[in-house]
């Protein structure tokens, strides 16, 4: 692999692969469990185990003040009428905060509260940015038709905590209803099988 010069890296907007960074895949496969229609799941994998999204981790440094950074691409598609979406995770260190700059496509950043349970649905476009807080479950959602790309920056000792997202899920998902991305409760969705 060649050597990234970490203080200056060139990349794409439309397709930011970053030659020689640590890439994370993940298959539909990799996200058994995380879609509330799971029969329309197992109908989707049975067909094809598509890539849903890349991310391209640096890390200049990892003392007490440094940063690290992402450059995520993530799929266009739908399992059942839910929209592909990153895992979503928590910060191991639970103050970090993260910004996540829009590159290109359309979508949007569902944050989670951890105190309160409050949802928040906030655009990720190629011309917007989201601020997530601490203390904030975060995952991108694609809802456009061509991949969602952006960076995401955060403390390099942020950590990722998976766990809790994995066990029990967003209490909200974005589903298409009559055309349009919509936020709904997860359980109804998932006890209906369908939206109304
Ligand atoms: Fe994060």
């Amino acid at each position: 692999m060649p050597a990234i010069d970490l203080s200056a890296v060139q990349y794409d907007p439309l397709n930011p692969v970053i030659a020689g960074a640590p890439v994370s895949e993940r298959r539909l496969s990799d996200l058994q469990g995380y879609f509330a229609d799971t029969a329309a799941f197992e109908q989707a994998l049975a067909m094809d185990d598509p890539v849903l999204y890349r991310v391209y981790s640096l890390e200049p440094g990892t003392g007490e003040g440094d940063l690290a950074y992402g450059f995520g691409v993530l799929m266009p598609g739908k399992v059942g009428q839910e929209y592909y979406f990153t895992k979503g995770h928590y910060h191991a260190w639970r103050a970090a905060a993260e910004v996540y700059i829009g590159l290109s496509g359309s979508g949007y950043m569902l944050l989670e509260d951890e105190q309160t349970g409050a949802s928040r649905l906030l655009p990720l476009t190629g011309h917007s940015a989201v601020y997530v807080p601490g203390g904030t479950a975060h995952r991108t959602i694609n809802t456009g038709t061509t991949p969602l790309t952006y960076i995401g920056i955060n403390p390099a000792r942020a950590g990722h905590d998976y766990g809790s997202i994995a066990e029990r899920g967003f209490r909200q998902i974005v589903v298409e209803v009559a055309g349009t991305p919509t936020l709904i409760d997860r359980a109804l969705y998932a006890a209906s099988g369908r939206p109304a």
